[in-house]
Parts: C-alpha cells; sequence; structure tokens
C-alpha cells in the first residue's frame, strides 16, 4: 500500500523546523514505526527517532500524530492510507525536542525519581519464614497503575504541564499511586505528605487527557484521583484543592448546587476573599455569579443529599472509593463480558473502538 506522512524535522544546532513529506510502500501490516523504519532504510538515513521492542512494551516510540500521542509501534497505517490521509508526525509534547522526533526524556525522568517509585517495605520478614499473602482485592487497586510502559504520551499532552513544567504529572503520579495503593508498602502518609505540594496532585486540571492517550490503559487522571481521595481519608487537606473539592461536596449535599460565590472565603480564606470583592462585585453585576444570600437550594436537593448519604453509607473512603471503567472499556474493546453479541456487532456500536484491521482477515471470511 501507498502510505503518505508529513514529518515535522528538527535540528538542535540551527534551531531550525522543517515539514518534510514522504510516499512510501509499506505492507498492509505496517504499524507508524514500520513506515518511519522504511523512510529512514531507503529514503532518508538522517531521520531520527526512538524505538527498541516494536511491540508496546518498552515505551520508547512515543510520538504525536496530527497532534495527538501515539505509540508508534501500536498504531496501524491501514485504514490512514485507505482514507488517502497523510498523518502529520511530530514529537512529543512538553519535553525538549533533541532531534526530529526524538524527545529529551530527563525532566520525565526527574519527576518519575521524585516520588519513590520503589517499594519501602513496611515489614521486615513474612510471618513464619512464609511469603505474604496480598488478597486479590488489595491489589486490584493498583492493577492498571502497574501497567505503565513510561512511554511518555500521558506527560505529552497534560494540559497541567503546559502552564506549569513543575507540575509532578500524569506518569510520576500514575506511578506514586502504584506504591501508595500497594499493601506491603510501610510508608503510604510520608508518600502521600509528599505529594500534597504546589506542584502536586491538586495542580490537575482534570481534562483526561491522560486517560484517553495513554496507550496502555493506565488511565493516570484516575490515579491522581485516587491519591486525592486518600489523602482526605488520612487527614491531608491543607492544600487549596482540597479544600476546593470539600466545599464543592458541602456545597452540593446542602443545596444541590456548586456555590462557587462562596469558594474563595471556603478556599482560600476571609483575607483573599476581601481581596477579591471588587472582582466578585464586577462578576455579580454581569449575572456571572448568583448573589451568595440567600443561598439558592435546589428544587430536587434531597437527590443530591441522597446521593450523598448512598456513597457515605458504602463505607468506602479513599482510593477504594474511586470507581474506574476499564471493564466498561475491556467490553468495548475486546467483548469480554458481552454475552450474546458478536465481535462484529460489538465494533458497530456508536463510539466504539476502530476495529483493528488484521492481515488477510478477507481473503479468509
Ligand atoms: S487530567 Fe490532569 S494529569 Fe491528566 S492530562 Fe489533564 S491536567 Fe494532566
Ligand atoms: S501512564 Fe500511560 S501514557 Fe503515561 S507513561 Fe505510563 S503508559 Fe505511558
Ligand atoms: S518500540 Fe517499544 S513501545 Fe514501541
Amino acid at each position: 500500500m501507498q502510505v503518505g506522512l508529513k514529518i515535522w524535522r528538527f535540528n538542535a544546532k540551527t534551531g531550525e523546523r522543517e515539514l518534510q513529506e514522504f510516499e512510501i510502500d509499506a505492507p498492509e501490516e505496517a504499524t507508524l514505526l514500520d513506515a518511519l523504519d522504511i523512510i529512514k532504510d531507503r529514503h532518508d538515513g538522517t531521520l531520527a527517532y526512538r524505538k527498541s521492542c516494536r511491540m508496546m512494551i518498552c515505551g520508547s516510540c512515543g510520538m504525536r500524530m496530527d497532534g495527538a500521542a501515539v505509540l508508534a509501534c501500536k498504531t496501524r497505517m491501514y485504514d490512514i492510507a485507505q482514507a488517502g490521509h497523510v498523518p502529520v508526525i511530530s514529537a512529543m509534547g512538553n519535553l525538549p525536542v533533541v532531534k526530529d522526533l526524538v524527545v529529551d526524556m530527563d525532566p520525565f525522568w526527574a519527576k518519575f525519581n521524585s516520588v519513590d517509585p520503589y517499594l519501602r517495605p513496611g515489614f521486615q520478614e513474612a510471618p513464619d519464614g512464609r511469603e505474604h499473602l496480598i488478597p486479590p482485592e488489595r491489589m486490584t487497586v493498583i492493577h492498571k497503575e502497574a501497567l505503565c510502559i513510561n512511554c511518555g504520551c500521558c506527560v505529552s499532552e497534560c494540559n497541567a504541564m503546559e502552564s506549569d513544567p513543575q507540575f509532578t504529572g500524569p506518569q510520576a503520579l500514575a506511578k506514586a499511586m502504584r506504591f501508595v495503593g500497594d499493601p506491603r508498602d510501610g510508608h503510604k502518609v510520608e508518600r502521600l505528605e509528599a505529594l500534597n505540594h504546589e506542584h502536586g496532585i491538586w495542580e490537575c486540571t482534570r481534562c483526561y487527557f491522560c486517560n484517553e492517550r495513554c496507550p496502555k490503559g493506565v488511565d493516570p487522571r484516575d490515579a491522581i484521583a485516587k491519591l486525592g481521595a486518600e489523602s482526605m481519608a488520612e487527614g491531608i487537606d491543607r492544600d487549596m484543592g482540597a479544600k476546593h473539592a470539600k466545599w464543592f461536596v458541602t456545597s452540593a449535599k446542602t443545596t444541590g448546587w456548586l456555590r462557587e460565590t462562596e469558594l474563595v472565603p471556603k478556599t482560600q480564606g476571609i483575607v483573599a476573599a476581601i481581596k477579591q470583592t471588587r472582582f466578585a462585585l464586577d462578576l455579580a453585576k454581569h449575572g456571572k455569579v448568583p448573589p451568595p444570600f440567600p443561598p439558592h437550594v435546589a428544587k430536587d436537593v434531597d437527590e443530591a443529599r441522597r446521593l450523598h448519604d448512598l456513597v457515605r453509607d458504602r463505607g468506602r473512603p479513599g482510593y477504594s472509593g474511586i470507581v474506574q471503567g476499564e471493564r466498561a472499556l475491556s467490553r468495548l474493546a475486546h467483548g469480554h463480558g458481552a454475552g450474546s453479541e458478536t465481535l462484529e456487532e460489538i465494533y458497530e456500536r456508536p463510539g466504539a473502538f476502530h476495529r483493528p484491521y488484521i492481515a488477510g482477515e478477507e481473503e479468509t471470511a
């Protein structure tokens, strides 16, 4: 098949960038990484990119296709080429570009190291000289975080990192949750304390781009939600982000609304609120915020209260209360647990994942 690619080339010595177009002949099963290999072998040996395993394990081949981070070895070119689309390939975002599609991973590893990404055991030796037995449900809490291959695709897309390069970031925080939630680790509270800083968990803007782009289903945003919930459960709520979240829960429970007018005094304190009085009055004048008094109570506030009580009564504080969507995703992607539905029917559902191309399928169907 004919595959077209436009690649952003970058020369760090001169600082020059250039969009270069290639048209190549590739086998139908080719991935983006195969296409780059063909370009390097047969068209331009100076093209720089990283790769190693070619099977979505090593995390080396992260880059952007049409502005969104992908693993090159996971991205099939067949559908794209059939559609006549010529994708634009560029280096990952939020990391300095060294050459073409290669980024400097040092800032990434510095953040990774900052969360002590290793087990700090909370035990000396197993009872009776045997191994420690951990109930599977305890390990399920960190099952997804343990799948991370350190590719950096989530970091590439992170909005919070774009505005604050010091933000710890989705990959390092997912790794942090990997050990905060590990029942064998003995430093949970210490770890949580260390993550509740100016550039820590509460700086995430909850854009969910990291979940969307992670090629391994780690869902780093969910890991950050678990760290926030667990911090609260441990009474670590001094950060403004934690106060903000707590106020929203109180507000939704008492009136059924998110009363943003009271957010500043409740989270930043009275002094900060007084300093912003003029701004608040301007907002009120333009109808952007409702008057704080009397507080507006939603007609169906009882529903909000019942929901609050239902969640509380389930008795799942901290990370155990964070619901993840992996089962739904796995049903969409692989049809697991889908009853009598065929794979074809699953892929035809609105919003379902694209059916992967399987070489030779047409001949045998
Ligand atoms: S959800 Fe948070 S961590 Fe994830 S990409 Fe958005 S800002 Fe970054
Ligand atoms: S969380 Fe996902 S996207 Fe981020 S580094 Fe790990 S595997 Fe890659
Ligand atoms: S080459 Fe290893 S993940 Fe793509």
